[in-house]
């Protein structure tokens, strides 16, 4: 695996590859999720690459980013032993050279859902991501499904900007006990991690999404929404203190 902390550098190797390229974009903090969407690019592709970039800029909240995790030595021994070609560790000034003077904007769905409790998140999430599909130029970018609201905006961005890449969506990994894998779950206490796995019990009842606000709620849980659309339900709820950590699912579902 070669590793670039410099763009220049990639950019130059990038221009010696041939057969296909696959992108799996990341914030680090790697998890059998991102494994999954590492092992079907390396499947569908001659060559895969990783970024892990903690992009600040799709963070509304500066207590958030302090202490989204990080375990860069892991991640990179992981990313090795997993057979990914080129992993690509940008640092800020390098990803914003504009400081985050220009920026990609969504009009519509980007402030629903989501987009309702994180003002900018999808801006900050849409802008890096161009950035990166146009440094690393993939013929695939691997997306999971858990931020399915992220992946939408994300396939519709490419179509309206004719971008040459196939975006793939790839389904959520889970826990033994429902929990979605998330970089965040890290975060959680004990207490939390234990309650945590209702999100997943909860979504998938077949009441209404005001019935199953109101059952976490009684768990406990900060709910943001619950909202039934595109024949998915999609829950984000808040858990703990010190760090309150934030946690979304989505379940598509059956007729
Ligand atoms: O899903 C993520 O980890 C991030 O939002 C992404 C796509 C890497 C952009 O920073």
């Amino acid at each position: 695996m070669i590793v670039f902390d410099s763009i220049r550098r990639f950019k130059s190797t990038r221009q010696t590859l041939g057969g296909t390229l696959g992108l799996v974009p990341t914030m680090g903090a790697l998890h059998e999720g991102h494994k999954s969407l590492i092992h079907r690019s390396l499947k569908e592709n001659q060559s895969t690459a990783v970024s892990i970039y903690i992009n600040p800029t799709q963070f509304d909240r500066a207590e958030d980013l302090k202490v989204y995790p990080e375990t860069m030595s892991e991640d990179k021994e992981q990313l090795k032993s997993l057979g990914v070609d080129l992993l690509l560790i940008p640092n800020y000034e390098q990803m914003y050279p504009d400081t985050f003077r220009y920026e990609i904007r969504e009009k519509g769905f980007s402030s629903e859902m989501c987009g309702a409790y994180r003002t900018g998140h999808f801006t900050g999430v849409l802008t890096v991501v161009m950035k990166l599909l146009n440094i690393i130029r993939p013929n695939r970018a691997y997306f999971g499904e858990k931020d399915y609201q992220q992946y939408l905006l994300i396939r519709d961005m490419v179509e309206a900007f004719s971008l040459e890449v196939e975006i793939i969506p790839c389904p959520i990994v889970r826990d033994p006990d429902g929990l979605a894998l998330s970089s965040r779950n890290m975060n959680l206490s004990d207490s939390a991690r234990e309650k945590a796995p209702l999100i997943y019990e909860l979504m998938r009842s077949k009441g209404s999404d005001n019935e199953v606000r109101l059952g976490l709620t009684k768990e406990g849980f900060e709910v943001e929404y619950v909202k039934t659309k595109f024949g998915r339900r999609f829950v984000a709820v808040r858990i703990g203190t010190n760090p309150t950590v934030r946690l979304i699912d989505n379940i598509a579902l059956i007729e």
